[in-house]
């Protein structure tokens, strides 16, 4: 039987995780393997309420550290209800963000203490970490760009985190290349600025090799 793995995606907004999402989550499916695709925050009940409120433009503003807790809180439900269960059935596990996406945004880019950080995602029930993460990487400016036109194209508003500016996005994207420096066995850079089906081909290609099906 095949192992399960849990797989992680992230980058800055505009990176184009959905779609990579998407073709992963089709290439398994192709070839017989069964798999989850889930997201941060949300998709458990309470954590889909505490992705309401986090990215309401409209809310007061929060703490820094009451923000962090948040995402745990979601996060700890969703691996309790979601995660923990799928990779006991021995399934794969796709996941749009996790705790790379708190270290970057709320840890390097908001100030607070990555040690914090740490400890918080090593308490009980926090303390599973993903096998591979793909980091989308493209310039702040590109991804804001992108962002933006597709918002202006579904005519939703801007999200609280696509309100904030580019020097804040920029330090996600380098709170995220530091992150990977310090984990190359498990975060595999990923140029983003290449055209989607490429960087795809790409990414099943290394997905393919960790779950060792024949190309
Ligand atoms: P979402 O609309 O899903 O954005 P994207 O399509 O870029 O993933 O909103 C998720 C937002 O939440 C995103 O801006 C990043 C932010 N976030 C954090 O700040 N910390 C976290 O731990 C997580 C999971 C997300």
């Amino acid at each position: 039987m095949r192992s399960p793995l849990f797989v992680t995606l992230e980058g800055i907004e505009g990176a184009g995780k959905t779609t990579q999402m998407n073709s992963l989550s089709a290439f398994l499916s192709h070839s017989g393997v069964e798999h989850v695709t889930t997201r941060e925050p949300g998709r458990t009940a309470i954590g889909e309420a505490v992705r309401t409120l986090l990215l309401d433009p409209g809310r007061p503003s929060l703490c820094p550290l009451a923000d962090s807790l948040l995402y745990n809180a979601a996060r700890a439900q969703h691996l309790h209800e979601v995660i923990e269960p799928a990779l006991g059935r021995r399934q794969v596990v796709l996941c749009d963000r996790y705790k790379d996406s708190t270290m970057a945004y709320q840890g390097h880019a908001g100030g607070v203490p990555l040690s914090l950080l740490q400890t918080l995602h090593r308490l009980g029930g926090l303390a599973r970490d993903p096998d591979l993460t793909f980091l989308l990487d493209l310039p702040a400016e590109v991804g804001l760009r992108r962002a933006r036109s597709r918002q202006k194209l579904s005519r939703e508003g801007l999200s609280r985190f696509e309100e904030m500016g580019l020097a804040f996005h920029q330090k996600v994207r380098e709170g995220y290349l530091a992150l990977a420096a310090a984990c190359p066995e498990r975060i595999e850079i990923v140029d983003a600025t290449l055209p989607p089906g490429q960087v795809s081909k790409h990414l099943v290609r290394v997905l393919q090799d960790r779950l060792g099906l024949g190309g």
